[in-house]
């Protein structure tokens, strides 16, 4: 953790973060944030599924209108900040200081439910809440009404974590976890007893876990937007639809969840085509440049998360960093888009590009 926050010289690009992030923050944390499930197949899948997808130049257009406006509440940029868990592993100020970068750049934060300060102590103008349901629907509902009273501006209900296994990497590290999150402090102890002949996931994690049935129910009790984050089918995403969602997030949980799992981006085009033109979608997973901003929204997103590189900037220089890495993908979208001839968001989503994933593939 840096002990006076500075923006590094040697940062050329958003990318650069998670170097630096290596060299700042002790070894089992940076495998936590690293790792994915398993063997990280999935997080190698996310990143070489953007890589794979080339963007064919186009010249002499007269770009001078050009913007990165995103047409999912008319922000300036299409660029959010995924729900990270427990900050204060990467700085003493934890969600404070990404808020003040999020406030600072126009950009959306989602606060996850695993957050390191309680969800009233992180403010800003733009700020969504990331739901994990919990064991019981009333204890839901208090984090959800805690959330409209503290103002945020949607619910993103994570619905692909019903049960999680620590990868490899992690665990070989030696990452402990242990932390408490601050929002779930005054939770009942959860009953985690098994009767004989019961067993640990399907009878133990998923006694509790959510359903559609508490989608609906869900959507019947509160006036906020509806994310569900974590759609990688098209069927699962028109369920999500008929049962209230008002936009979803595609993804794989940055290949933290089911190793087997294909990139996220394979899973774009299927679920947009699927939704058709109008329906909000957003994508993360391996998103590490302004480029991969481009490739996921030619591919069918309104807009991208960002999971790792806000962990690895807030790391390596708090607010001023997470701040800085947005202005860098920024800058690495506009760069691209000017290259590719490309005047806004809409035109991205009419690029030429080669080796896309296609819409049938899932
Ligand atoms: C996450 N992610 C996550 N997702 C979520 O819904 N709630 C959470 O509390 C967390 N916590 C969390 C912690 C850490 C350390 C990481 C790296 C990720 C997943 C996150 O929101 C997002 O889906 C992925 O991180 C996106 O992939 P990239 O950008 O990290 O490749």
């Amino acid at each position: 953790m840096a002990d006076n926050d500075a923006l590094p010289a040697n940062i050329h690009c958003a990318r650069d973060y998670e170097d630096l992030a290596r060299q700042v923050l002790k070894a089992p944390t940076f495998a936590h944030v690293a790792g994915g499930a398993g063997r990280d197949t999935a997080v190698a899948a996310n990143l070489a599924a953007l890589e794979a997808v080339r963007i064919t130049p186009r010249v002499l257009r007269d770009l001078t209108h050009g913007a990165t406006t995103c047409r999912l509440g008319g922000r300036r940029h299409p660029i959010w900040l995924a729900p990270v868990a427990f900050q204060e592993l990467f700085h003493a100020g934890a969600e404070r200081e990404t808020a003040r970068a999020a406030a600072a750049t126009g950009t959306c934060m989602v606060v996850s439910t695993l957050s390191s300060l309680p969800l009233e102590e992180v403010t800003g103008p733009d700020r969504w809440f990331q739901l994990y349901a919990q064991p019981s629907r009333q204890a839901t509902l208090d984090l959800v009404r805690r959330a409209e009273s503290a103002g945020y501006g949607a619910i993103m209900l994570t619905v692909d974590a019903p049960v999680h296994a620590p990868g490899l990497t992690s665990l070989r590290a030696g990452f402990r976890g242990g932390l408490t999150p601050a929002n779930l402090r005054d939770a009942p102890p959860v009953d985690t007893s098994l009767a004989p002949g019961e067993g640990r996931v399907f009878q133990g994690f998923l006694r509790h876990a959510p359903t559609w049935a508490d989608v609906e129910w869900l959507r019947g009790h509160t006036r906020l937007p509806l994310w569900l984050k974590g759609i990688m089918h098209p069927d699962d995403a028109r369920t999500a639809r008929e049962s209230g969602a008002d936009g979803l997030v595609v993804s794989n949980h940055g290949g933290r969840e089911l190793d087997a799992a294909p990139a996220s981006l394979t899973a774009l085009p299927a679920i947009r085509a699927t939704m058709g033109s109008d329906f909000p979608l957003l994508f993360d997973g391996g998103v590490r440049s302004g480029q991969d901003v481009f490739r996921a929204i030619a591919l069918g997103a309104d807009g991208v998360m960002i999971g790792r590189l806000q962990a690895y900037a807030l790391a390596v220089a708090g607010a001023l960093g997470v701040g800085h890495m947005i202005k860098l993908l920024r800058e690495e979208l506009e760069v691209c888009m000017a290259l590719s001839g490309c005047a806004s968001l809409a035109d991205i989503a009419q690029a030429d590009l080669s080796g896309r994933p296609s819409a049938g593939g899932n």
